[in-house]
């Protein structure tokens, strides 16, 4: 029997999809543990792109179940879209596909609350992805949610048509300009849940205490990233979830002391999407360069994401919160060319040198120092393995290792399952 965690250590894209993928073989299950449509979890393989929200990233592979967690959010008319897409590719969602009755779902009017809650905060807006994760978190931890069983009861849509009068007038105080019509979005709700009905709902900690029990093999799937955890991220530019390893405890009814390996990804470099502060953020050619080179647009919504160098003060916090025991470098391949490479290894606040991440990274009180290393012209998207990796690159990991104390154990140099080099 093995619990382990795979989490992201940035704001979130460090790649979590892609490896979810590559270790699916070695897990018997595959469960995601908070989140919801925000995420966008990217797979590569056989020349075809996927881009999952909700579903797990074990789904491709033959043998495992994917499980959709209770502390997961649900957007049945997003998950149909995702269903919808698995389609042509002949995989038994039913068989491989489980979702947790403590899962809680996203209403309608749950996206329309984040998008006037979004509009009435104007320029401190927190550029939400608009999927109605921050008013789903907050009805479920006001008591007020509706949760995947309660749609196997008869008396469901009463308790579903006083909420969405609730929300209703909520989204009339805001005093936003939000145009909708809630008879049209109720169609494709009430449709898309039917299509969620084929699935199985079932009592999924049971289920995992069950699968603990004849030794199988479970990863937890996190998603977002630990500087966008509701409590120690950046704060209020958070998402509404505990996106660090206790996470995957409440997240999916798994005791701490089961967790063994906690794997923590991050990109060689840093990026952000949405507000918030980010001290090593660069305006420059230079971040303009890993923005192009990396691809570096929102699974999700399409939005550029901001780039900026490496942030040890930051990754050293994440790898802390979240215990992590082994660490996956990602997108090494984006930095080949440069002449010079910085990595920030303490933050300059308010006059004092510090190396602790503090209460608040404005960049009004933060300045990031740097060190900087030699970088690296070899392309490495074709390298199978690490004796391929350039000298410098190799300088640059193990300047890494020594500063998290952790060991990096893969390092991908591109997008596609294959494009993964074991250390
Ligand atoms: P996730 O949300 O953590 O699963 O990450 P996303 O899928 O949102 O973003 C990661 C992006 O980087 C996706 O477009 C991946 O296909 C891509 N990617 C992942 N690993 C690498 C890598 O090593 N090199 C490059 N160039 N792209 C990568
Ligand atoms: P994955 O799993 C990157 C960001 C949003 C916004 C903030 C709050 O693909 O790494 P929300 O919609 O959760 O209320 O938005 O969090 N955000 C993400 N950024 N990757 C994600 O997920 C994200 N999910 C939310 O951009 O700044
Ligand atoms: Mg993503």
């Amino acid at each position: 029997m093995k619990v382990d965690i795979l989490l992201g250590l940035q704001w979130g894209d460090e790649g979590k999809g892609k490896i979810v993928d590559v270790l699916t073989p070695q897990y018997d299950i595959i469960a995601r543990f908070q989140g919801g449509p925000n995420a966008g979890h990217t797979l590569e393989f056989d020349g075809i792109k996927h881009v999952l929200h909700t579903i797990p990233s074990g789904i491709f592979h033959p043998t495992a179940v994917n499980l959709v967690g209770n502390g997961v959010v649900i957007d049945p008319v997003i998950f149909k879209r995702e269903l919808d897409n698995l389609a042509p590719f002949g995989i038994d969602i039913p068989k491989k596909l489980l979702i947790s009755r403590k899962a809680h779902l996203i209403l309608p009017t749950h996206r329309l609350l984040d998008a006037a809650s979004e509009a009435a905060k104007g320029k401190a807006k927190i550029g939400s992805t608009l999927k109605g994760i921050g008013p789903t978190y907050m009805d479920k931890t006001g008591r007020n949610g509706i949760r995947v069983g309660d749609i196997e009861l008869p008396n469901w849509k009463e308790k579903y048509r006083a909420l969405a009068n609730k929300h209703e007038a909520m989204i009339a105080s805001y005093k936003a300009d939000i145009q909708y019509d809630l008879a049209e979005l109720e169609v494709a709700f009430f449709g898309a849940i039917e299509t969620l009905k084929t699935l199985d709902f079932i009592d999924s900690e049971a289920y995992l205490f069950d699968a603990m029990a004849q030794g199988k093999s479970i990863l937890a799937e996190g998603a977002q990233g630990s500087l966008l955890d509701i409590d120690f991220g950046t704060y209020p530019f958070v998402t509404s979830s505990n996106t660090t390893a206790a996470g995957a405890c409440t997240g999916l009814g798994i005791a701490p002391n089961k967790i063994k390996e906690v794997f923590g990804i991050f990109k060689a470099y840093t990026t952000r999407v949405g507000s918030g502060p980010f001290p090593t953020e660069l305006f420059d050619e230079v971040g303009a360069t890993m923005g192009r080179v990396g691809n570096e647009f929102g699974a999700t919504t399409g939005r550029p994401r901001r780039c900026g160098w490496l942030d040890l003060v930051a990754l050293k916090y994440a790898v802390a919160i979240n215990g992590v025991t082994q660490l996956m470098m990602m997108k090494g391949d984006v930095l080949s060319g440069f002449d010079k490479l910085k990595v920030c290894t303490a933050y300059n606040y308010q006059g004092k040198t510090i190396t602790h991440f503090p209460y608040d990274i404005d960049p009004e009180l933060v300045t990031p120092v740097y060190t900087e290393l030699p970088g690296w012209k070899e392309d490495l998207t074709g390298m199978t393995q690490a004796d391929q990796l350039p000298k410098e690159l190799m300088a640059y990991i193990e300047f890494l290792e020594v500063e998290l104390g952790v060991p990096i154990k893969i390092v991908s140099v591109g997008p596609d399952r294959k494009q993964t080099i074991l250390r």
